[in-house]
């Protein structure tokens, strides 16, 4: 069940991470999503509510899901690392090895049909689990990776944070889930992929 995940996340001390959180963020949403969003860790903001991207981040994400009509409640949105690293530093990779079966296990619960990864780690994190082997995000953002084997295709695209860094990157980051909604809705009412 995804709230006993979610309850071992609150209280999980396997990285040294807990330490410097307010809040661990488990992540939220539908229990039978279709499409699952998976960030890097949690900011600031988000360590302060226990909420994934409710910063200004998650403000982008929010506007580019209602762009294509996708509801957050349809939606299970997560991070790979569910701790704020200090300073807001790229997760190390021990930090990813011991978090990351919790991501494992919301996945094989959920058993999402579209997986979209947010930005390199969460990339370079997902797309090896499925057997694929990643790239930077700047040249296989967009791509659609199906994995019949594991029932699901994953979509990597930008990071939000790295779109309102440099803004050029947001159209790309529109487009790509323009694709998704696209896939998504020629999936629904229909059987899972
Ligand atoms: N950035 C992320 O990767 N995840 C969040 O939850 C917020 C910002
Ligand atoms: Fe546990 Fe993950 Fe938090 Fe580390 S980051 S303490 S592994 S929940």
């Amino acid at each position: 069940m995804l709230e006993e995940i979610e309850e071992e996340i609150r209280h999980c001390r396997k990285c040294p991470l807990w330490k410097g959180r307010t809040h661990a963020v488990p992540g939220e949403g539908n229990e039978s999503a279709q499409l699952m969003i998976v960030g890097e860790a949690p900011g600031k903001r988000e360590d302060e509510m226990g909420r994934p991207f409710v910063g200004k981040a998650g403000q982008l994400l929010r506007e580019v899901l209602e762009r294509n009509s996708l509801r957050r409640e349809e939606i299970y949105i997560t991070n790979v690392v569910k701790c704020r690293p200090p300073n807001n530093r790229n997760p190390s990779s021990d930090e990813i090895k011991k978090c990351i079966p919790y991501l494992h296990r919301q996945m094989d619960t959920i058993a999402p049909c579209i997986i979209v990864t947010l930005g390199n780690v969460a990339t370079s994190s997902l797309l090896p689990l499925f057997g694929f082997i990643p790239e930077k995000i700047s040249i296989i953002h967009g791509t659609i990776f199906e994995s019949a084997l594991h029932r699901v295709t994953i979509v990597p695209t930008f990071h939000p944070a790295a779109c309102i860094y440099n803004p050029a990157l947001k159209q790309d980051f529109i487009r790509d889930f323009e694709r998704v909604g696209a896939m998504l809705r020629s999936t629904r009412g229909g059987r899972k992929i």
